[in-house]
């Protein structure tokens, strides 16, 4: 562990509260350390998805069940959630919606590989919401974005990519590298650290500078969610709307994050007009289900390709996807989870955590900032970024760790990855006081001046 000194945090303070969250965590969790055990027996790693083993704690946390803001572990322990399935369950843990929409389709055939009565109203539904007519529908985000990739690629002709520096849109080949650190104009990428059995080389994939014959498109989210937050500069987002226009590159908007900033999303709220748009998580109120919409111009492409190919297999889609459950709670979710309500609801406990979180870090003389979109916060240790690579610099993991595990121990979750904090719309204001609460006390314990 790395508790090296850094301003405002006494570095013996931390590993000493570290140490002792570890050692409540394990008295306080005997069933869950007895499951991590007996899972371990059949599963690799423990888990049956490895990210389950991302978090703090010193073995997994086995969850029984999980209702509006709060969950329950088999310990008995409750939680408010933060992390809210690192956003599958923006709207709450089973919101009744959904839980409604599972109850009446899943006794009507879950699926058939037929398109299901109520495909036609949702189309129109995700066209009037967020104002692109053509959609398609896949299971995961990371699926919407690899099918993006690929129709952009095929409409276009050109073979590259353009990514920004520490993004993530998924397990997609061309998203998984970095900028080559001596970045110049010719802009080199090199593959992602630690990507397992990979057998081609994606900095071939991916450029790093946009070229008018290269780049068939250009992938971003409107606000990076997953190196920190980096909110865009003023004006950065329209220009790179204008440029890849001019160049005749396709702009991929992928807001499965920044769904949280408004209803219909970032890319919507600031009319940026994207040409493939995509979002997967939270989308159907946290059933396995993500859109992709484009516009006219780009179905017009498509059914070009299509009809260019001459058959055989299109190299995408999944068997399952838009499967009628899935189609039922998108459904659920457009009418019922995404509304002006909910979205307000949100964003005023968002933006009272947020004014809480600065009052806290200034009591404390630390210079860290809040990063804001929507529902969806973080914290970093340092100033706002204004890059992946800067944000990453002044991320400290064992910081993040320890604090986590003193807030987990008290019942309040947060993300494993950095310091994300979703606001649903059942989140209260006397949830996030008791975040701050904590937090505050977390802070006071390992700050430089105790
Ligand atoms: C912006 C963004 N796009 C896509 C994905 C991939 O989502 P999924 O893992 O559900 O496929 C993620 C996951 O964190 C994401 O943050």
């Amino acid at each position: 562990m790395n508790y090296a000194r850094r301003p405002g945090i006494d570095s013996e303070a931390l590993a000493r509260l570290a140490a002792r969250e570890r050692e409540t965590f394990t008295a306080t969790h005997a069933e869950s350390a007895r499951l991590a055990k007996l899972s371990a027996q059949h599963w690799l790693n423990g888990v049956p998805m490895h990210w389950m083993r991302d978090w703090s704690t010193p073995h997994p946390l086995f969850v029984r069940k999980a209702r509006g803001v709060e969950l329950e572990d088999v310990d008995g322990n409750t939680y408010i959630d933060f992390c809210f399935g690192d956003t599958g369950a923006m709207f709450g843990h089973s919101p009744p919606a959904i839980a409604r929409a599972l109850a009446e389709t899943g006794s009507m055939g879950i699926t058939s590989m037929l398109p299901a009565e109520r495909v036609a109203r949702v189309g129109e539904k995700l066209a009037k919401l967020f104002g692109l007519p053509f959609w398609q529908m896949t299971q995961t985000a990371t699926d919407a974005n690899r099918a993006a990739l690929r129709w952009a690629r095929a409409i276009t002709g050109r073979q590259r990519m353009l990514v920004f520096d520490g993004c993530y849109h998924g397990t997609v080949d061309e998203t998984l590298v970095r900028a080559l650190p001596d970045m110049n104009d010719k802009g080199g990428t090199r593959a992602r650290a630690g990507l397992i059995g990979m057998n081609h080389d994606v900095s071939v994939t991916t450029d790093a500078v946009l070229s008018r014959s290269r780049t068939a498109a250009v992938i971003a989210e409107p606000v990076m969610t997953n190196i920190g937050m980096v909110l865009p500069e003023e004006g950065f987002l329209h220009k790179l709307r204008e440029i890849t226009r001019r160049l005749h590159v396709l702009l991929i908007i992928d807001e499965t994050h920044t769904l949280s900033t408004a209803r219909g999303g970032y890319a919507r709220a600031q009319n940026l007009e994207p040409d493939i748009w995509v979002c997967g998580k939270a989308i159907a109120g946290g059933m396995p289900c993500a859109v992709f919409g484009f516009t006219a111009e780009v179905e017009a492409g498509m059914r070009r390709v299509q009809e260019d190919r001459g058959g055989g297999h299109s190299g995408m889609g999944t068997t399952l996807a838009a499967n009628a459950l899935a189609l039922a709670c998108l459904e659920a979710s457009l009418d019922e989870l995404m509304t002006p309500a909910n979205y307000q609801a949100m964003h005023e406990c968002a933006a009272y955590l947020s004014e809480g979180l600065g009052h806290v870090f200034a009591t404390e003389t630390l210079s860290w900032h809040v990063a804001r979109v929507g529902a969806r916060l973080e914290f970093g240790f340092g100033k706002a970024a204004r890059n992946g690579a800067e944000s990453e610099r002044a991320a400290w993991p064992e910081l993040e760790h320890a604090i986590h595990l003193y807030l987990l121990n008290r019942g309040v979750l947060l993300t494993p990855f950095h310091n994300m904090m979703l606001c649903s719309p059942v989140t209260t204001t006397a949830h996030a006081d008791t975040l701050l609460r904590h937090l505050h006390a977390c802070l006071r314990e390992v700050g430089s001046a105790s």
